[in-house]
């Protein structure tokens, strides 16, 4: 039998546990805890230690044990894997090669995908496709980063806010038609290629930003494509239950709520305490609004992310 679309059975995070607070940037770089509150809302993240090996792959064993834990599926049973990431532990073997390995699954369709802080978001519609074209039965979706690895640690204007995570969500094709992944939207615009960008090959690979072009930007492409993806699903604004933008800013997070007038009680925001960790943070935010019990049965949750590319994205999930 067909599926109309995919359900997300279950959805799990892993950080490290080092913690990264304000303060202690205060003694690495000219910042100060005042500063890095009020313009990103940020007050620590997590980062994983300088001397741990393979880090990604660790931490995103992890969380797709736990995933697949929690959704009651056995690694085997897992026949595709995708991981969007922009700071791997290697260019190749995949980390969804070694991921897969690591947990026991059985020689799956598996490889990783480069849309920066939009991947998890891409994940899912991917897995959403390979579902519903009868490719892929079960897919686990992994968006992690260690983007300490990849951010200059003397570039104020970086390294307060990008940080470490991973996270892992289970997808199967939904019995339901009215569960499961409803819409999706998904563009790229390669124009603004400058304004946030790491290098392979040059010197230096340390994450480049424009800060207040991406800023700029940021707010109403969210804002568009989660109007699109409403439309092409018959919904409005009024039916969200749950909105779970990317976790870059919280003055970006705050403002895109507040574009699709969205009440600031239905908006996931825990940038605070985890920092931007681009692909990650919208499973590391879905996680911890889930375990809270904000997303029930039947809950509407709208997703939505920008990054580098850059890439636009959102998707409107039923439970
Ligand atoms: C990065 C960001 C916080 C900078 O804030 P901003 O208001 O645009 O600040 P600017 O870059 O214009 O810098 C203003 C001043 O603060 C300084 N500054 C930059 N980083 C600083 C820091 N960590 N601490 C103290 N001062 C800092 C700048 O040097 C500049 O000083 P100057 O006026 O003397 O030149 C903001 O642009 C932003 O959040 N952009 C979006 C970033 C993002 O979300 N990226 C991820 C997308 S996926």
């Amino acid at each position: 039998m067909g599926f109309k679309q995919a359900k997300i059975l279950s959805v799990s995070s892993v950080v490290p546990d080092n913690v990264l607070t304000n303060h202690d940037l205060e003694k690495m770089v000219d910042t100060s805890d005042e500063w890095i509150t009020k313009r990103t809302g940020i007050k620590q993240r997590h980062i994983a230690p300088k001397e741990m090996k393979d880090p990604l792959i660790e931490y995103g064993s992890k969380a797709v044990v736990q995933a697949l834990e929690k959704a009651g599926v056995k690694p085997d049973e897992v026949d595709t894997i995708v991981c969007g990431t922009i700071s791997p532990d290697y260019f190749f073997p995949s980390t969804a090669c070694s991921i897969a390995t690591k947990v026991g699954c059985n020689r799956p369709f598996a490889f990783d995908y480069t849309s920066a802080c939009s991947g998890f978001i891409y994940g899912l519609i991917l897995a959403n496709s390979f579902i519903v074209s009868g490719q892929s039965k079960t897919v686990v979706v992994v968006g992690g980063e260690i983007l300490s690895r990849c951010v200059d640690w003397e570039d104020r204007g970086t390294c307060i806010i990008f940080a470490d995570g991973v996270g892992a969500a289970v997808l199967q094709g939904s019995d339901d038609p009215n569960k499961g992944i409803l819409a999706t939207d998904a563009n790229t615009d390669g124009s603004f290629k400058d304004i946030l960008y790491l290098t392979a090959w040059e010197e230096k690979n340390t994450i480049v930003m424009k800060g207040k072009e991406v800023f700029k930007h940021a707010i109403s492409l969210m804002a568009n494509t989660t109007r699109t993806s409403l439309e092409k699903c018959g919904l409005t604004v009024d039916d969200v239950d749950l909105f779970i933008p990317h976790q870059a800013n919280v003055r970006i997070i705050n403002a895109v709520a507040s574009n699709l007038k969205i009440p600031m009680e239905k908006l996931v925001s825990n940038v605070d305490r985890f920092g931007n960790t681009s692909s990650a943070s919208i499973p590391i935010a879905m996680d911890e609004a889930w375990q809270e019990g904000r997303i029930k049965e039947g809950s509407v949750v709208a997703l939505t992310a920008l990054g580098g590319g850059i890439t636009i994205g959102s998707a409107i999930v039923r439970f």
